[in-house]
């Protein structure tokens, strides 16, 4: 079976597909049980609520068996290993293991360890796959094609794995993509063009995607920092009348967005957790069908 950690290991042909076909099964396609009689785990070691639920019910919704491991109520409490964990979840029956860690590498380390197909439901800093394939499948939904769209991603860019695996797969597809943060959050190293001038480019953007602040890997919300990059009305005002705002959740209210504004016909954020279970249903499929 095949395995999902980071979608710079995808060639664009797969990349569409997977697209595609989350697409379809969002839109009413149907499915067949491919995973009947198997036994999905979900080994989430950090907290989530989006990417656990809708692996859990994409996995059922195909027939499969599902697992939820809960961190804090495992075995670790009692000083179990990441490595003995796993090994033994896998020994348990699971066929197919869902991870999020909050190390970089750590996703890698789970395959190697037990063989088992694996998908990563976010890692570190690093990927986090299905969430830019979901967010393909928004894009495309509203806007019917992605090639020549420009996409402003805005905020911590350089603690977001969500960053990370937007940079990955839209330029791939024909998007524009400009990260747009304070510098010290703009990443070295990347191809990517980068602004640290919010308002010069917002009326220029047909998406504003909105990352939240990452405070858990050491980020600092500052006064500064909203002044100059939250989504307020303000700014709503002086988008493209057709351009569109994302975010790919948790959403930090008054942080990265004034709260309000979620309300608002320009948001896809609600539309973007829709589209978590068709995508990670496309996703489960490709694994087992190869
Ligand atoms: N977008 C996302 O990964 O959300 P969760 O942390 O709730 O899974």
């Amino acid at each position: 079976m095949r395995s999902l950690i980071n979608l710079a290991e995808l060639e664009r042909l797969t990349l569409e597909a997977l697209i595609e076909r989350g697409l379809k099964i969002r839109d009413g396609a149907g499915v067949d049980k491919v995973l009947a009689e198997m036994t999905v785990a979900n080994l989430f070691f950090e907290p989530s609520t989006r990417t656990q639920l809708s692996f859990d019910l994409a996995a059922q919704r195909l027939g499969a068996y599902v697992l939820n491991f809960n961190e804090r109520a495992s075995s670790t409490v009692k000083g179990e290993t990441f490595r003995d964990t796993v090994e033994t979840i896998a020994a348990i029956g699971a066929d197919i293991l869902i991870v999020r860690h909050r190390e970089t590498g750590s996703v890698d380390r789970v395959a190697a360890w037990t063989g088992q197909s694996v998908v990563n439901a976010g890692e570190g800093t690093h990927a986090h796959p299905t969430q830019g394939l979901l967010d393909c499948v928004t894009l495309l939904r509203h806007f019917g094609s992605v090639d020549g769209l420009r996409v402003g991603v805005v905020g911590d860019v350089a603690h977001s794995r969500v960053g990370a695996s937007l940079a990955r797969i839209l330029p791939v597809l024909g998007v524009e993509l400009i990260n747009i943060a304070p510098s010290e959050w703009l990443p070295l190293g990347v191809e990517t063009p980068g602004a640290s001038d919010f308002d010069s480019v917002i009326g220029e953007l047909d998406v504003v995607y909105l990352l939240r602040v990452q405070t858990e890997r050491g980020a600092e919300i500052t006064a500064e920092y909203i002044d100059g990059f939250q989504l307020n009305a303000d700014r709503l005002a002086r988008m493209h009348p057709d351009a569109i705002f994302m975010h790919p959740g948790p959403v930090n209210r008054g942080i990265e967005i004034e709260s309000a504004l979620l309300d608002d016909t320009r948001s896809l954020v609600a539309e973007q957790v829709a589209n978590g279970v068709p995508t990670r249903m496309a996703v489960l499929e490709w694994l087992v069908t190869a």
